[in-house]
């Protein structure tokens, strides 16, 4: 279904000519960006996961919690969304009759990839009596077989607004699940799923890290495997992490999450500083793949032609709708 929606994305932007196209390179994006903004009444949401250049055309840079409150709230017509799919879908889900763009539709994510929706309905028809709650990082398929949705940032307060006896199934990510049972104290069962990027730290070389630098802290994203997040002094959302690092009297910080958030990290502090921690290979691989799709070349071309845009079923907004409605009322209800 995902896949036809991408294929049919692509023929239209090919019959237009869109693909081949090279941008003139005498062309300033940032400007013609700010432009199309205005013409179109557009809003680009992006995530701290962007490259550089995107968070800085950005209206909004957040969290997945951030992003998602902000495109409910917006008087946009258009959002651009500067993010992965999921991201993009719960935008449109809230939003069914505005326009929205994500720069490239293959920026999908393999958390969301490894819970398919009809695997994970057989799973949740063992727990009839269980409230399923799911992270945000999911499609749109996921959430309607859902109770209620969470982010990183409010996961423990949706957890806690339940009765204490309530059964509970957690998914996708097992990590931030086992994290969340830690903290919590609530016996939840979990899905099998977890994040190519957050299992990808080498203990080993963040101990040896820490060791070379022995005031610097460790930060880590709760997507981390257990043993990373036992080292950590603090554990929390890209949004909470960045906080941490502004009101911290601490010089110097490893970050255990995507490379893309140090760049707010290191506007807001200039004077700190801020070492990712290493993956437990060679490459970049913490650097998220799907996130890394969207480039500024495309976020101008997809605000130019107003395509590749998220379309949906009705059927499915309106059974994916409730749970993302649930999760924002109970967080407007915390102050989160
Ligand atoms: P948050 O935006 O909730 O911190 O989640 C991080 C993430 O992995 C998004 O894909
Ligand atoms: Fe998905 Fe992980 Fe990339 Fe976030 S960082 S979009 S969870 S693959």
């Amino acid at each position: 279904m995902a896949d036809m929606h991408i294929e049919t994305a692509r023929a239209n932007l090919e019959k237009k000519g869109f693909l081949d196209m090279d941008i003139d390179i005498t062309l300033d994006l940032f400007s013609e960006i700010e432009r199309l903004k205005k013409e179109k009444n557009a809003i680009i949401l992006a995530h701290y996961y962007q490259e550089p250049d995107i968070q800085d055309v950005a209206d909004f840079i957040g969290d997945s919690l951030g992003l998602a409150q902000k495109a409910q709230s917006t008087n946009a017509d258009i959002i651009v969304f500067a993010g992965v799919h999921f991201m993009a879908e719960t935008a449109k889900i809230l939003n069914p009759d505005k326009k929205v763009l994500l720069p490239d539709l293959k920026a999908g994510c393999s958390l969301s990839d490894s819970a398919p929706p009809e695997l994970f309905r057989k799973f949740k028809d063992q727990y009839p009596d269980h409230v399923v709650i799911t992270y945000i990082n999911c499609s749109a398929g996921m959430k309607a077989l859902s109770d209620i949705i969470c982010t990183s940032s409010n996961a423990q307060a949706i957890i806690e607004s339940l009765p204490v006896d309530q059964k509970i199934i957690f998914a996708p990510d097992k990590n931030l699940g086992a994290y969340l049972k830690k903290k919590t104290g609530r016996d939840m069962i979990l899905w099998n799923g977890s994040c190519i990027v957050h299992e990808i730290f080498s203990l080993e070389k963040i101990t040896k890290l820490k060791i070379r630098h022995p005031k610097a802290l460790l930060i880590a994203h709760p997507e981390c495997e257990e043993p990373i997040l036992r080292l950590s002094d603090f554990i929390g959302s890209t949004t909470s992490l960045l906080k941490y690092t502004i009101e911290s009297k601490a010089q110097e910080f490893i970050v255990a999450t995507e490379t893309g958030i140090l760049h707010q990290m290191q506007i807001q502090s200039p004077g700190k500083t801020f070492i990712p921690a290493p993956p437990d290979n060679m490459c970049a691989c913490n650097d998220c793949p799907y996130m890394k799709l969207n480039t500024l070349e495309k976020l101008y071309l997809c605000m130019e032609y107003e395509e590749p845009q998220i379309i949906m079923e009705k059927e499915l907004i309106d059974a994916s709708k409730k749970a993302i409605i649930r999760m924002l009322e109970i967080s407007n209800k915390v102050g989160l």
